[in-house]
């Protein structure tokens, strides 16, 4: 068993068949997220599932307004609780990107970490999803009508794609990789 097919064949999806998708397996996605690893086993992530039109709506307004996500029948809010670590931290002043305190970086990274399992899951159970993150915390949070104690990771996008994008391009290898001893 490989999981480098799910890997190598995900893309971001962002044309959708009007197919459903059921509660069993955004259940299961779910729990690709509630398994997943953070730092100290933290788990500051936070996951609202949003199917309603009208709920969507305000969503995709702050998420850049890009329509084509309303075709995904279902989103999920992907959350970081920033009292997960010291209520100290809960309410930064500074919520752009760069202002974050570090202890709020570990939770936003802790919650990448499960969205990449959501994302993975997904493709495996044959479903597509598109990591929506293109707009200011302060709108998404109002859209989404949550306090400043989450950082809103990302608007995850899923659904059955209705388009096959071709591979995104890649830095090769020699690009990345920085001191190589893979060789025993
Ligand atoms: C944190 C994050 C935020 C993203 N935000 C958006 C977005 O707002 N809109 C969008 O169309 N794609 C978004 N993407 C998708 C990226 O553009 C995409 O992952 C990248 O171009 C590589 O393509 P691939 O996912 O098909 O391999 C986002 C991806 C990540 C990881």
């Amino acid at each position: 068993m490989s999981i480098m097919k799910e890997i190598a064949e995900r893309r971001s999806v962002r044309r959708y068949l009007e197919k459903d998708v059921t509660k069993e397996q955004v259940m299961e996605i779910l729990e690709a997220g509630r398994l997943s690893l953070s730092g100290s086993n933290t788990q500051p992530w936070r996951f609202m599932v949003i199917r309603d039109k009208a709920r969507k709506m305000p969503i995709v307004k702050a998420d850049h307004d890009q329509q084509w996500m309303m075709e995904a029948p279902v989103f999920i809010a992907c959350l970081a609780d920033m009292k997960s670590r010291s209520a100290e931290y809960a309410v930064p002043e500074d919520t752009t990107e760069t202002g974050a305190s570090n202890l709020i970086k570990l939770v936003i990274r802790d919650t990448a970490i499960a969205v990449s399992f959501m994302i993975l899951q997904a493709q495996h159970m044959g479903l597509n999803t598109c990591w929506t993150g293109w707009f200011d915390q302060r709108e998404m949070r109002t859209a989404l009508g949550i306090s400043d104690d989450y950082y809103v990771s990302g608007i995850l996008t899923v659904g059955y794609g209705a388009e096959s994008p071709e591979q995104r391009p890649r830095l090769s290898m020699d690009d990345i990789l920085l001191l190589d001893e893979s060789e025993a």
